[in-house]
């Protein structure tokens, strides 16, 4: 069985447990770049989620209804001539064999179809306020079911937002996610270790972005899970830099934090490395702190922890950190209370990772707040976050002379098992012998 047919009766049981009714999700729209010229079509990740469809202009309807359940994709129809220009569409027909529906129609006929679908059912299943153009649209078959009241015909009296069950179904991994996403963080680990091994003084930012996309394409992956980031010398300490254009100068640091998407998955790695192979004697300190820290964050990541615990375990090393080097000054608890660690570490140590790079779920346990808040989210095999210490000194008169300019951040994706967690990041290297080995070699 698919994979995307298993989710669907998945999210029928859950639809079926509140009285059941209709649930649909819409891929994303094509989106024109200028002049007949479209960005890379990306499908919405939760219609992929439930599809395994790639084509644009689709949409997944799920009908849940006493014990039984019926799938419909409505795609778009073939089209001689669109296929010569654009290439091939599966047609409905093709499309509900391959990808296992029990019906297709047109997508044409959507908003035909979808009044008489929602006619006598409970509740309908969307995307709830997400888009004002699905809004209306909602509405507009809504009143088309309505009109047809003195029939006798009911319109759903609930709405349930689609996404918030997909959040939950999403966040713990099945097989084939886990097994996509191994093979995403092992081209990933590649392109790091590639670059790596091009990096040297008086080469530019881009020439590495490009060894990187060479290390993606090259094993299948169809784009970068988000914009590469490499950093230079003291552009490692902007977060999210975008230029990628500077020369790499001999004595620099050079930190890429750059991932494949690979069939709709993402990776999401950092790594930090001497441009000339040989870390210096501060570059190496902060970078050992980091690496600490990270070690301190795996640790804390397995079953039944909170999703802060691997965040509290890296600060409590990194600020034990900047006090004994020199950054800062005072007590570990005090540095910690008076969140005097964040001049140099402003993020939090991970998220999750799944078809995302910051993927969907809740960082909190669901249900109302009590008193004290929502607790954290418990983390149960499955779950896939990214691992991601750093530390950013930006040049300042009251910093320690050595230390200005350098940006470090260690970043690997872990998966959550019965025991701990497995890094499946680990084939670019961390350990600082390891780094300057690779470089020499
Ligand atoms: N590359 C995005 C992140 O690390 O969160
Ligand atoms: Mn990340
Ligand atoms: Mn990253």
């Amino acid at each position: 069985m698919l994979p995307f047919d298993t989710r669907r009766q998945k999210l029928a049981e859950t639809m079926r447990a509140h009285g059941g009714g209709v649930a649909i999700a819409f891929t994303a729209p094509e989106v024109a770049r200028n002049r007949d010229s479209e960005y890379p079509y990306r499908w919405d990740s939760y219609f992929y989620y439930l599809s395994g469809f790639p084509e644009p202009q689709a949409a997944v309807v799920l009908v849940a209804d006493g014990a039984s359940s019926e799938s419909i994709l409505f795609c778009r129809e073939k089209h001689e001539e669109r296929e010569i220009w654009d290439g091939l569409r599966f047609g409905p027909e093709a499309a509900r064999e391959r990808f296992g529906f029990d019906r297709s129609l047109p997508f044409a006929s959507l908003d035909d179809e979808l009044p008489k679908l929602l006619a006598d059912r409970p509740a309908l299943w969307y995307a709830l306020g997400s888009d004002e153009t699905l809004d209306a649209r909602v509405h507009r078959w809504l009143g088309a079911v309505r009109a047809q009241a003195r029939a006798g015909v009911a319109a759903p009296a609930q709405a349930f937002d689609l996404r918030a069950v997909l959040d939950e179904m999403r966040l713990v991994k099945d097989e084939h996610e886990i097994a996509t996403m191994r093979r995403a963080a092992q081209i990933s680990a590649a392109a790091h270790v590639r670059a790596m091994r091009a990096t040297r003084p008086g080469c530019h930012e881009y020439e590495i972005e490009a060894e990187l996309l060479h290390e993606f394409r090259r094993n299948g992956s169809q784009f970068p899970a988000y914009g590469s980031i490499v950093a230079a010398g003291r552009n490692a300490c902007v977060l999210h830099y975008r230029g990628n254009d500077a020369r790499l100068a001999d004595g620099e640091l050079l930190l890429i934090d750059a991932g494949c998407e690979l069939d709709g998955y993402a990776s999401d790695i950092t790594r930090t490395f001497p441009v000339s192979g040989r870390f210096s004697g501060p570059q190496r300190t902060l970078y050992e702190i980091v690496l600490e820290a990270q070690r301190a964050a795996i640790d804390a990541t397995r079953p039944g922890a909170r999703f802060i615990e691997p965040h509290d375990a890296a600060v409590r090393v990194l600020a034990q950190g900047m006090i004994d080097c020199g950054l800062l000054a005072g007590s570990l608890d005090g540095v910690i209370e008076s969140s005097a660690y964040k001049r140099f570490y402003m993020h939090r140590t991970g998220h999750w990772l799944g078809m995302d790079v910051h993927d969907c779920g809740d960082y909190r346990e669901p249900g109302p707040p009590s008193d004290s808040g929502k607790p954290w989210r418990v983390l149960a095999p499955g779950m896939v976050l990214t691992v991601e210490p750093g530390i950013y000194v930006r040049a300042a008169d009251d910093v320690p002379a050595p230390y200005r300019d350098i940006g470090i951040r260690i970043e690997d994706d872990a998966l959550v098992t019965a025991s701990g967690c497995e890094i499946i990041t680990v084939d670019a290297p961390r350990r600082v012998d390891d780094i300057e080995a690779l470089m020499r070699g």
